[in-house]
């Protein structure tokens, strides 16, 4: 194997949806999983810390320079390989965009992704935080995933259950995750397929429609996430910047008492998840700003780069909204993007 071609001092604005000018010291893109062995095999390159970078589409720099070594994922490549009784199962590699690989099981007449359409970043981002969006997860459809585990240098499987799968949560966001690198994720797409309708908002984009086809549900959601979210292409963002917290009952009763109208779901324990979007919009933030960071107009989840905002910027007016919603709600939003 050829030295790696690591590069230096790269600029990584145009490889994170916020926009954050941040540099790499040193940056690897990766084209082949033998590069991932070479690394490991080499004691020196071993021994940098990591950063695995996807489509950049979940992540906040708040530095200037990077010092880990940035691992960019560009392995590329998908293809239906085989079948179970109940499903098609297709793969794809850790750096296909998630958007087009969905719109491309689309045109294989493979239903199952549609509802996650639009959804930016990469493949093997997908399982990362277990994407989701109108009533379907990452976790519905998964099959099986392979990692470059850089602890004993090999690849292995992972199902889901070694996944350990949870609301915007993975075993990759943890300690024991941290050595691990996705390389392709397999997908069971249903042979019996039935659209997923249970999000309201998308049940009446589709009102009036009998018997919609994947295609048309993909094509509800990518009109309902066009007119309420922003485009990364266009206005930086990290999509949700807060998860929906998670309150005991008795928490949610007495803010109800308070404000009737607040959006709350009864979890399966008892327990509420809180619309962190209507929290946020209550205390006054939507469409505001601090410094060159902002909360969108249309969606009071979405933080916005209003143009040349650093990390820090973004992370003021995030800890400025979390310390209202604290004091207001006494709820403490948790962040969804990976922070650099
Ligand atoms: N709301 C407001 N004001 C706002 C925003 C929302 O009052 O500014 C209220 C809405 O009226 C609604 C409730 O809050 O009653 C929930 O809002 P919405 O239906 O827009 O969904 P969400 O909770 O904001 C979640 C996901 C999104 C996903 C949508 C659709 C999280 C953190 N976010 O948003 O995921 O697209 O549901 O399923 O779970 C992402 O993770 O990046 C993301 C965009």
């Amino acid at each position: 194997m050829q030295a790696l071609p690591i590069e230096h001092d790269i600029s990584l604005q145009h490889f994170n949806t916020f926009g954050i000018g941040a540099r790499a010291r040193r940056y690897l893109r990766v084209i082949d999983p033998a590069q991932l062995a070479a690394l490991a095999a080499d004691p020196e390159l071993a021994a940098l810390p990591r950063l695995v970078l996807g489509g950049g589409s979940n992540l906040l720099i708040t530095r200037a320079e990077i010092e880990q070594l940035v691992l960019h994922m560009a392995l590329m490549g998908k293809e239906i390989v085989g079948e179970t009784p109940d499903a098609v199962l297709v793969r794809a590699r850790a750096g296909e965009n998630w958007h087009g690989f969905v719109q491309w099981t689309l045109e294989q007449g493979l239903g199952g992704l549609e509802n996650m359409s639009l959804i930016p970043g990469t493949v093997g981002a997908s399982p990362i935080q277990n994407i989701g969006a109108y009533g379907a997860e990452v976790k519905d459809v998964f099959h099986s995933l392979t990692a470059f585990d850089f602890a004993t240098g090999s690849t292995r499987t992972m199902d889901a259950a070694a996944c350990r799968f949870a609301y915007r949560d993975s075993v990759f966001k943890h300690e024991d995750g941290r050595s691990l690198a996705v390389l392709d994720v397999t997908f069971a797409l249903p042979k019996a397929w039935a659209p997923n309708l249970r999000y309201a908002e998308l049940a009446r984009e589709l009102d009036g429609v009998t018997g919609p086809s994947p295609r048309q549900v993909a094509e509800a959601v990518i009109a309902i996430r066009r007119r309420k979210l922003p485009d990364p292409a266009e206005i930086g963002n990290a999509g949700s910047f807060f998860k929906n917290p998670v309150v005991p009952g008795e928490h949610c009763a007495r803010l109800l008492e308070q404000w009737p109208n607040l959006v709350h779901h009864l979890q399966a324990d008892g327990s509420e998840k809180l619309a962190a979007g209507w929290l946020i919009d209550q205390c006054g933030w939507k469409g505001r700003s601090l410094g060159r960071a902002g909360v969108y107009p249309k969606q009071a989840l979405v933080l916005v780069n209003n143009g040349g905002a650093s990390g820090e910027e973004v992370l003021a007016l995030a800890r400025a909204i979390q310390a209202d919603v604290q004091e207001r709600f006494g709820v403490l939003l948790e962040p969804e993007p990976v922070m650099i």
